[in-house]
Order: C-alpha cells, then structure tokens, then sequence
C-alpha cells in the first residue's frame, strides 16, 4: 500500500509517497531555512505563512516524482504533534480537506515516532523491538520501540534538547543560523581536547540528559576571555563542546542498552546527521557486538518519507483520524 505523507511542523514543507512503509518512491522537501537564518532562529508565524505557500505545490510535486496518482493512494498520513502549531495547522487541515476530498483514510503521526521510523526507510531488515536515541532540536529521548506503535520513554532531557544545545553554542560562538550543522562542520578541524568542559549528570536519574550546564559553560568561557581581550581558538571550542555532548549522549544510551539488555540500537532525529555522534556509537556498538542503525544522512532532517513510514504502521495498527482531528505543540511519543 502507498501512504503519502506529510510534515509541516517546523521549517520544513515535506511530502512523500512510501509503499508497505518501507520503499521511498518519492520525498520532496520545501526548506525555509534561508528565510529564517536573518533572525537567528525560526519565526513561527513566517514558518506557517511559508507553509499555506508551499503545501500544495510540494504535494502535486510528490505525487509527481513517484509517478502516481491520487487514486493509487491508499491513505494519507499527516505530523499532528509535537511542533509549532501554527505550523502544524497548515499540514493537518490541508491532510483532512485531501482526505475529505478524496475518501481517503487519514492517520495521524506523531513527529517523533516518525524520526524513529526514518530508520526502517534506510535498514528494510530493522523490526522492532530496539533501542532508539530520538535526538532532534527540541527533544532528546532514549526510547523503548517495542513495537511499530508501542514506544516507551526509558530517558529523556531535563532541560535543552541535543540540537538546542549545539544551536545555542553555536550561537554563542557566532556561528549563523541553524548552527548545530555548522558547528559539527568547524568541529572536524579542531583540537577537542583543548577545552575542558563539565561532564553533564543528573542526580538520581541515571538514563536523564542535561545539557544546559555545557552550554553556560561555553558561554562563560567567551565572556570571560572577551573580557580579558584573551583569543579563543573556535574550532578547538567547536570540537570540545561537540565532544562533551557526544560523550553524554553515547554513555547514557549505551547504560540504558546495559540495563534493558538491547542488542539492536537506533539514532533518529536531526542531531543524528552529527558525525561524531556516528562515529562514535558505530565504534562503541562495535566494540560490544551491538547492531547499529543510523539513518540515511537525507532522512536525518525533516521529512515527509517518515511519516508516510510510521503512517503506514500507523494504520495497520487501526490509528485514524476523523474531521476533528487538531494539533498539538506537545505531547508524548508514547501517546
Ligand atoms: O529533527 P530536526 O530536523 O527538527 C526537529 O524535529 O527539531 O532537528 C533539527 C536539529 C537542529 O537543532 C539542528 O541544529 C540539529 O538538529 N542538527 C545537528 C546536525 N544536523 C542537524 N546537530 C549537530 N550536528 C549535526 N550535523
Ligand atoms: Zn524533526
């Protein structure tokens, strides 16, 4: 079965037609990254402006590439939460009008159950249940996939997502907008033992993340030598920041990989494009005979693929939506 799908939930427009949720025949994705960049950040009402633009052309423009129409569709499948809902709301109504329209089934997607299903695009043999690290700029879960609908948060961030985190660093540092891409770029020419930089922990909660105290530590250290008219080497500081996060990330997952017994382990979100983070976990799983599943560096980002992926287990699953179906700006992959 062909599933279309689409996402509109932050600075991307995306539609995609996936068959039996696991064979792209087409992904297309509208990125608004450019307009954004002037105001260091993503402002949500150009973002939903940006999408009521986009929608309908990158739609037909998915239909199109994967050669198929309409009628060959067998349900569309739409991110309904987490995310901006401004955003949000242009990806859903436009879904449940096309539903509507055409008699289709709608199924609602969760953004982040869609992250850890960009995975199945890229390995056809990964089933559940495995361990998936659901790092993205506004979450940072360790997540329990016991089943295709069936997640469990065993970890999560107590205050800045990974992404936030090399974002606000980045930021910090200079580096423009989105920064957590740039900074791993400037990182691979830099001396990561440069800088020594707190080893983040959170008391009593051993599979938590907390990033907050790394990124006022780097801030620290700029004010502090800015004041002092003191140099600082940035892609020494790049490679040391990106270092720390990345030791917190691999350490705590591979606990929880101890703890749960997993042998099969995931990454999905934006932060899993990070190259260090790759290279990391794939010789820390080596290193333990652990299987190791990362996405296609396409599939890390934003995209509508995934959520035709997870729209198609989704439906298996019997998950519909009626004409009622809203938005929400937050809420529980394992909801
Ligand atoms: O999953 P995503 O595309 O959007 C959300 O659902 O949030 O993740 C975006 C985040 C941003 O914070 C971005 O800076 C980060 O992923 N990111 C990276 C890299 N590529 C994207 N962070 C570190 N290294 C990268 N290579
Ligand atoms: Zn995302």
């Amino acid at each position: 079965m062909i599933v279309l799908g689409i996402e509109s939930s932050c600075d991307e427009t995306a539609a995609a037609l996936v068959e039996d949720g696991r064979k792209i025949c087409s992904s297309v994705v509208a990125s608004q990254v450019d307009r954004h960049r002037v105001f260091g950040g993503v402002v949500p009402e150009i973002a939903s402006r940006l999408h009521s633009e986009a929608i309908v052309g990158v739609v037909r423009e998915a239909l199109d590439q994967g050669g198929r129409a309409l009628r060959e569709v067998g349900a569309i499948a739409v991110t309904y939460a987490p995310g901006l809902i401004g955003a949000l709301l242009v990806g859903v109504n436009f879904a449940k009008g096309l539903a509507l329209s055409s008699g289709l089934p709608l199924v609602p997607v969760h953004h982040l159950r869609g992250h850890v299903a960009s995975n199945y695009l890229t390995s056809p043999g990964l089933e559940p249940p495995f361990l998936c690290l659901v790092v993205s700029g506004g979450h940072s879960h360790i997540v329990q996939v016991e089943d295709y609908t069936r997640l469990r948060v065993l970890g999560r961030t107590r205050d800045d997502a990974a992404g936030e985190a090399f974002d606000k660093a980045a930021r910090a540092m200079g580096i423009p907008y989105p920064g957590g891409v740039e900074l791993d770029k400037i990182a691979e020419t830099g001396d990561e033992t440069a800088y020594k930089l707190p080893k983040p922990k959170v008391a009593g909660a051993p599979l938590d993340y907390s990033f907050s105290g790394l990124k006022t530590a780097v801030v620290n250290l700029l004010h502090n030598a800015g004041q002092k008219g003191q140099p600082v080497d940035v892609p020494a500081l790049c490679a040391s920041y990106r270092r720390a996060v990345v030791d917190s990330l691999a350490d705590t997952f591979l606990k929880a990989a101890d703890q749960t017994g997993a042998r099969k382990l995931a990454v999905a979100g934006g932060v899993s494009a990070n190259r260090l983070l790759r290279r990391e976990l794939a010789k820390r799983c080596h290193a333990t005979g652990r299987e190791l599943y990362l996405p296609d560096l396409p599939l890390c980002g934003d995209n509508a693929a995934m959520i035709a992926s997870q729209g198609y287990y989704e439906f298996l699953a019997g998950n519909r939506a009626g004409s009622s179906l809203n938005a929400c700006a937050q809420r529980s992959i394992e909801a």
